[in-house]
């Protein structure tokens, strides 16, 4: 066969695998077997290889390409990715329908409704037709650079099939099926890799890869939902414009409708929540648009958001299962918290068979007994829960539970209630789970950092004798440690290794990681500048010298007084520094946000909570976790819920991730 023949023969079997692809991914009516599809796939590979010069950039057997090195890099967008308002309940959807009405000053308004994915926004940059640039949300204005992993999703045409404008801007959610989560779930399991918590997790995870043959393994979806061409003329609604992006062979939602009607609106919203949970990925609510162009215009934009659309939010799940048992656990501190284990449920994409019941008053309070049958609720990322209990299906053989008289579930000591306490304790100061956890918080992220100590070593190394308190981490050695199970020469020495760096460490890591009663990161620091990082300084102070310091409480003192009065907690202190700890001082705060107070809510795209108020904290500000009019500023991520409305309340400073990026 000539070349030009050959160069036919490639053009034509990617023509006709873009032409299944859309008959799979858009039309959902496959023509050809999966072996059959497979069968093209492979022919185009054997004719590429054996003619490499003739590889187009958007073959589909190019989806998989290279890594990046680095990081990934950030770009601008061009039209800023804004996100929605929610309405939480009927009145608030209603009230938006109000809104639209008056602004328009009409009465009949046509809406397109859709489901709300939970997954994570991205936008796809189409020049003459082919994929040239996908990026991530990021802050709205400026994202991250993910065409590598982008392109491997087999949904997203990496050449649009029709006509198409010389620029065009397709903006969608990319997602994860709950079987594709379940799926790479039970595989990271079995490997020892990351867990995700839900789909929406892992599809964010998954498009953040540096690898692409990373981001190919996990299976992620796409449905596209906009796309910003302002210069486009045919196209008036975005009814019709959903319509155009099928033809370029993306897929859009096969949920959404289109309505003038408000009760069928408000009909669709609750069909689709009655159905949500048989949905194969999770959705959180739906969206409803205005569908006119022209309307859209004249009705406009807040500051992160479009005034013509709004996200119904669906109430947060609830799911029936039954209490099997109810086990203790102790914690560092002692503390006893009862814990039923129920019958595996799957809410928002999370397999839940554990619910902490919190005390006995609390177990009290909702009647829960052993047996019960109850109604468990999870809303987003939020701690699951017993809400109540199905009294009308009691089984005959519940039985009440209680806490008076049980023994610690570690060292079986009696446990103990104080007077004016909710929650049981264990007192034994040597009870092997609390020393545990004690370790564990002490070598935690936010502590000494100590990387490579986890939960199994710490185990292993009280039960061979080798630790008996945190004070002793800091002797322990290679001979010591190659002797124990799973340890080789080289993780022995990374893990000393680690230990010798933790050596050297800010007094409030320290602080915060005695776990003292009340006192975590924030205080700590705060006590830390007060001391000048010293712990004889500290020992040193009364609950009235304490009490006096800004944002230090009388609990606060008091726990701190009462534990640093202990000799067993002292003598533990100082074996740490006889044993090598030195404590280092930070410099005292400086920077633009001295003296300022923010709170950061939502959920951010480009850092995570902790990485934002690090931020922060490194520009000399105070992070605290609740709005009140001592705070100056508020950053709002998505679903920012309740803070938001009450910071708009006390008309505090509002500012979105862009704020924090600006700061580095
Ligand atoms: S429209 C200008 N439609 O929800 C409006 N967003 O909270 C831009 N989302 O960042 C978004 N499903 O990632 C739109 N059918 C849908 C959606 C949807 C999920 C996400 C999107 C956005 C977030 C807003």
């Amino acid at each position: 066969m000539d070349q030009i023949s050959k160069q036919k023969q490639i053009a034509s079997l990617i023509e006709e695998i873009n032409f299944h692809n859309y008959q799979y991914y858009v039309l959902d009516s496959p023509l050809i077997s999966d072996a059959e599809y497979d069968n093209l796939f492979r022919q185009l590979a054997s004719i590429e290889k054996s003619n490499p010069n003739f590889v187009l950039p958007y073959s589909p057997t190019q989806r998989v390409g290279h890594p990046v090195s680095g990081t990934l890099s950030s770009h601008p967008h061009e039209y800023p990715m804004l996100s929605l308002e929610n309405a939480i309940n009927e009145n608030e959807l209603i009230e938006f329908f109000n809104r639209m009405k008056k602004i328009s000053k009409s009465d009949t308004i046509e809406y397109v409704v859709e489901p709300k994915i939970d997954g994570m926004g991205v936008a796809l940059i189409y020049i003459n037709g082919t994929l040239k640039k996908a990026l991530t949300r990021g802050d709205g204005y400026q994202g991250e650079d993910i065409t590598h992993n982008i392109k491997t999703i087999n949904s997203i045409p990496l050449k649009l099939l029709k006509k198409s404008p010389e620029k065009v801007e397709i903006r969608g959610e990319i997602f994860m099926t709950k079987k594709s989560f379940e799926d790479l779930n039970n595989h990271n399991h079995k490997t020892g890799d990351k867990i995700f918590s839900n789909p929406r997790n892992a599809a964010a995870g998954s498009v953040r890869q540096l690898d692409p043959k990373v981001t190919a393994k996990r299976k992620l979806s796409f449905y596209a939902y906009e796309y910003t061409n302002p210069d486009e003329e045919s196209i008036t609604n975005h009814w019709d414009m959903l319509n155009q992006i099928k033809l370029w062979g993306m897929p859009t939602n096969p949920f959404t409708i289109k309505s003038s009607e408000e009760t069928v609106i408000i009909k669709k919203h609750q069909e689709m929540e009655k159905i949500r949970s048989s949905i194969d990925y999770e959705i959180d609510g739906t969206v409803i648009k205005v569908n006119s162009a022209s309307l859209r215009k004249k009705i406009g934009f807040r500051s992160r958001s479009p005034r013509w659309a709004i996200a119904a939010k669906f109430e947060s799940q609830k799911v029936d299962s039954q209490v099997l048992e109810i086990v203790l656990q102790v914690g560092r501190t002692g503390v006893i918290t009862p814990v039923a284990k129920i019958s595996p449920v799957f809410i928002s994409g999370a397999r839940i068979q554990s619910v902490t019941l919190h005390n006995q008053d609390e177990i009290d309070r909702k009647e829960i007994y052993i047996k019960d049958y109850v109604v468990v609720e999870r809303s987003g990322d939020v701690i699951p829960k017993i809400v109540s209990v199905i009294k009308s299906r009691r089984p005959v053989n519940a039985s009440k539970f209680s806490l008076h008289g049980a023994s610690c579930p570690s060292c079986n000591s009696q446990i103990k209630r104080k007077e004016d306490e909710a929650v049981y304790r264990c007192l034994n100061a040597n009870c092997k789970d609390q020393i545990k956890s004690r370790i564990e918080h002490f070598v935690s992220k936010k502590a000494l950092n100590i990387e490579g100590l986890g939960p199994q070593i710490i185990d292993q190394l009280i039960m061979q004798k080798i630790i008996y308190s945190y004070a002793d981490i800091f002797k322990i050695n290679e001979k010591a440690l190659i002797a124990l199970e799973r340890f080789g020469e080289k993780s022995s020495e990374n893990l000393v290794g680690s230990i010798e760096t933790a050596k050297k460490t800010e007094f409030s890591r320290v602080l915060y990681g005695l776990g003292v009663p009340n006192v975590g990161e924030h205080i700590a620091k705060i006590i830390e500048n007060h001391v000048n990082g010293s712990f004889e300084t500290l020992r040193q102070e009364t609950v009235e010298t304490l009490s006096e310091i800004e944002g230090v409480g009388e609990i606060v003192a008091q726990s701190i007084v009462e534990y640093f009065n202990n000799e067993i907690n002292w003598s533990l202190i100082q074996k740490c520094f006889e044993n090598g700890l030195q404590v280092i001082r930070t410099e005292p705060k400086k920077g633009l946000l001295l003296g300022k107070t923010f709170v950061v809510t939502g959920t951010l795209n480009n850092f995570s909570r902790v990485e934002a108020k690090e931020i922060l904290e490194k520009n000399g500000a105070n992070v605290v976790s609740s709005v009140s009019s001592k705070v100056f500023g508020v950053i709002v991520g998505d679903n920012p819920g309740s803070k938001l409305g009450k910071a708009n309340k006390l008309e505090l400073k509002i500012y979105d991730e862009s704020f924090i990026q600006n700061l580095i």
